[in-house]
């Protein structure tokens, strides 16, 4: 395997597992770049990486024989980052969401474009094997249609508070639920018509977030039906009361013939699947796999041709997006939002 050269933008939570998903399929992290310098340096020492930097851009002029840039910033750098990488006719794998709305999508499509170069969005939790088995027992039949696909996500005011910012990462409606759109989409295999969404901010007296001139919405319940008929749903908040440890409910996808609940969530992986099937009750369980690993090596294997597309486009990013803002509008409107 052709060994490449990745400068890793960001050592966080997101750095620290695609620094973990590069070193496990043998591809050498170069320099890893943080404006927290003892971030960079913690990571670096942990993956035996030789440089850091605190500066994107000085990185990627520095560093020309590097060929991969990895986006694993907050959403407001996405942008910056892939636009510098681009310039430098760096590979680009950018952590979801891809953008904070349409134009600075358009205008990392057009970087990319104009650049030649590779590019994919990171959105690892597809790779999980539940996915795929849910997306060919549905497709057996197994199921019966139309299909109710529910989800769930409770949490405290997020200790990353740019995920409230409603110009940074811009709450779970943009930040979590486009996880969501895509596993709907995967498994009902057709696209959204239809979106309704309710939603409100309840940590909008917390002081740890008053700082932001808008924060985000925080709390919603959103609908999509799919051409299909299937519905998907989700309730989430991230702004339940301090130190309120209200477990999220499992993932459940409801047929006329079968329903199943989701076992364990667990490094970005269902661990398996329970069936109802009348009154028999079954668990399938999948191998432990790393999804991170899985998308780094269908990104290097894009790179080198070996595969058509990475497993989430750029387009396929701006799709996700898409259906983030038009359940805000509908949020904001109280109309349902044909797509
Ligand atoms: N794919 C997933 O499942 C998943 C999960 C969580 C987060 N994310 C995405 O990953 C991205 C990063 O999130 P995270 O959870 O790792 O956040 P994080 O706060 O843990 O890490 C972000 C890092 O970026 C650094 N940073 C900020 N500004 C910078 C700059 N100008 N130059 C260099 N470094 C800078 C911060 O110091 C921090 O170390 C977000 O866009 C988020 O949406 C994806």
């Amino acid at each position: 395997m052709a060994k490449h050269g990745i400068i890793l933008v960001g050592a966080g939570d997101m750095g620290g597992h695609h620094s973990r998903a590069w070193t496990e399929i043998g591809q050498p992290i170069v320099a890893i770049v943080d404006i927290d310098g003892s971030r960079a340096q913690k990571l670096a020492d942990r993956y035996h990486v030789e440089r850091t930097f605190d500066d994107y851009q000085t990185a990627i002029s520095e560093m020309e024989d590097a060929d991969i840039v990895d986006v694993s910033v907050p959403l407001d750098l996405h942008l910056p980052v892939t636009v510098a990488a681009a310039r430098a006719k760096k590979h680009v794998l950018c952590e979801k969401p891809l953008a904070r709305d349409l134009e600075e999508a358009d205008a990392m499509q057009e970087a990319v474009s104009a650049a030649g170069i590779k590019f994919a969005v990171g959105f690892q939790r597809n790779l999980a094997p539940g996915v795929a088995f849910l997306q060919e027992e549905v497709r057996a039949g197994h199921f019966g249609r139309p299909l109710l696909f529910t989800a769930d996500g409770m949490g405290e005011v997020r200790p990353k508070r740019f995920m409230h910012d409603r110009f940074g990462n811009n709450g779970p409606v943009v930040d979590l639920m486009q996880h969501y759109f895509l596993l709907w989409e995967t498994v009902f295999e057709s696209e959204p018509v239809a979106i309704e969404a309710f939603g409100f901010i309840a940590a909008s007296e917390r002081p740890e977030i008053a700082h932001f001139k808008e924060r985000a919405i925080d709390t919603a319940v959103v609908t999509v039906r799919y051409r299909s008929g299937d519905v998907g749903t989700m309730t989430v908040s991230w702004g339940l009361a301090a130190g309120t440890r209200l477990p999220s409910l499992p993932e459940r996808l409801i047929g006329p013939k079968q329903a199943a609940i989701a076992g364990p969530f667990r490094d970005f992986s269902w661990q398996g699947w329970t069936i109802y099937d009348g009154p028999k009750e079954e668990y399938h369980p999948f191998p432990a796999v790393y999804p991170h690993a899985l998308q780094a090596q269908a990104f290097i294997d894009y790179v080198e041709g070996k595969r058509q597309a990475p497993p989430s486009t750029l387009q396929e990013g701006k799709r996700l997006l898409r259906l983030s803002l038009a359940a805000l509008t509908a949020i904001e409107t109280g109309q349902v939002v044909a797509l």
